[in-house]
């Protein structure tokens, strides 16, 4: 059965250039991209997306640097794909991650982190829902 999870490309991979390495290695890692685009989210917007995180202390620099720049936000499809995509990124701190994970190689801080996954199904459902609409991935299968 295939599922699906949204990644982010967060805006210090787009700043980097790290965007085209990364996606290389999403689709070599076994992923269908089955939508994606290129938006700059205003602070309201990160802040929405982020809303579990809401009063955390990192709260306001992480929504600040969200809405910093473009990100790049993509729905991927493949078997186990929350799971798998959350190994194939790494941990959340750069220095945690292991070796030949995406985070490892391009993240630079827990906040500039180069790339997001959903943590859950039903997460996933909620945030593929943020960015994208059913028709426009319709389209695209
Ligand atoms: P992400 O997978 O996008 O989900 C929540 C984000 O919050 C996480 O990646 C990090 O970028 C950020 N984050 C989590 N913990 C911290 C922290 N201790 N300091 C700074 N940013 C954090």
């Amino acid at each position: 059965m295939h599922h699906h999870t949204l990644a982010i490309l967060k805006p210090d991979c787009l700043k980097n250039g790290h965007q085209g390495l990364v996606i290389d290695l999403i689709i070599k890692a076994g992923y269908k991209i089955i939508d994606m685009r290129m938006i700059r989210m205003t602070k309201a917007q990160a802040e929405g997306f982020y809303e579990v995180h809401r009063g955390k202390p990192f709260y306001e620099g992480l929504t600040l640097f969200m809405s910093s720049g473009p990100c790049i936000p993509l729905v991927l499809e493949k078997e186990n794909a929350v799971k798998d995509f959350r190994k194939l990124i790494g941990a959340t701190d750069p220095g945690e991650a292991e070796a030949g994970t995406i985070r490892r190689d391009f993240a630079t801080s827990k906040q500039m982190n180069a790339v997001h996954g959903s943590d859950s199904d039903e997460n996933a459902a909620i945030e593929i829902g943020f960015f994208f609409t059913q028709s426009e991935m319709i389209a695209n299968l």
